[in-house]
């Protein structure tokens, strides 16, 4: 019968079997499935994998700080640390329709990615975290075969042009199956429950054109609804929570003075694999406090709305 140890052992003899004696690169997200398509790919290799985090500027507060930690200093698995997020300002700078977003992270991510494969050299693989719901997604989706909905940076054209073959370990698994896999390799319980986080990252969730300063809003909303939620002991309920910053300003009033300022939604959404999600039913009590503490604590925002579209026909990201 199917157990999870079952599957690891499997997989660490496919994976050995593909590769042979060639180097491996894994590309690691930030994420749960390219940190847990890492660690599966070292036990079954070791040292032929490098993995690269190009880290994009795009991520919330203290998570490249985490990844770099987890991976060079925990498990020792080499590690080359890219900071490129200058680069990807710079060519986000003044874009706002977010399909081109999604295009030029993709394409950076690529270049950079490249470049970085190049200067560690001759390695035939590369590695990728992606799941079962991705290969559909990529495949079709809920609007028909012909239509893309969003284009995915992780499951794009970066094998080929690179001239490499794919290693994609959990490509028939969905992600509650991937966390087990994760704890069954000695992930931190802390890091394989984490909420899942698109490759694009905060970019699609800056609305309109992406810059530091909203960036820099945008973190500490979103940190102070996450803390919020941990406290409330509703973190693992939810399959993904975060704050989007709107494109749009709105009128005030703080002490006595008017504002004109920034307009922050939350989102938080029930799912089993992404493809479908409902809002998840906060208390009103719950939601206000938020608020409350968002608006007081962050300078350019002055109004939260909460989201309530189910997907579909919404999507999960605004963008
Ligand atoms: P949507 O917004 O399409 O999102 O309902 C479904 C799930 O996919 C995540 N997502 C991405 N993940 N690269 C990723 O790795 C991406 O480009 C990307 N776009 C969306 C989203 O966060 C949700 O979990």
């Amino acid at each position: 019968d199917w157990t999870m140890a079952a599957f690891r052992e499997g997989a660490i003899q496919r994976i050995r079997e593909q590769v042979g004696a060639e180097r491996v690169i894994c590309g690691l997200s930030g994420g749960v499935d390219s940190a847990v398509a890492a660690k599966l790919i070292h036990e079954a290799i070791g040292d032929q994998l490098t993995c690269v985090f190009v880290d994009t500027g795009l991520l919330r507060s203290g998570e490249a700080e985490q990844v770099v930690e987890l991976f060079r200093d925990s498990f020792n698995i080499p590690l080359v640390h890219v900071e490129a997020g200058p680069l990807f300002l710079d060519k986000l700078a003044g874009v706002d329709d977010p399909e081109r977003k999604r295009k030029i992270i993709g394409g950076t991510f690529i270049d950079v990615f490249e470049a970085e494969a190049k200067k560690i050299g001759g390695a035939a693989f590369l590695a990728q975290g992606t799941l079962y719901p991705d290969v559909i997604e990529s495949v079709s989706f809920t609007g028909g075969p012909s239509v893309t909905i969003k284009s995915h940076h992780n499951v794009g054209g970066l094998p080929e042009r690179m001239n490499m073959k794919l290693v994609e370990p959990l490509r028939e698994l969905f992600k509650d199956e991937v966390r087990d896999l994760g704890r069954e390799l000695g992930l931190p319980d802390g890091f394989v429950g984490r909420h899942p986080f698109p490759g694009p990252g905060l970019a699609i969730r800056v609305l309109g054109a992406v810059a530091e300063d909203r960036l820099a809003v945008l973190r500490k909303a979103d940190r102070i609804y996450l803390e919020e939620i941990r406290k409330a002991g509703l973190y693992d309920a939810i399959w993904q929570a975060f704050a989007v910053l709107l494109p749009v300003r709105s009128v005030g009033v703080m002490g006595d003075g008017r504002t004109y300022d920034n307009v922050c939604a939350l989102r938080a959404v029930t799912s089993t694999d992404g493809m479908t999600a409902d809002s998840y039913p906060f208390d009103h009590g719950f939601l206000s406090h938020v608020a409350h503490r968002i608006i007081n604590e962050v300078k350019g925002i002055n109004r939260v709305t909460y989201d309530v579209t189910s997907k579909p026909p919404g999507t999960i990201e605004w963008e």
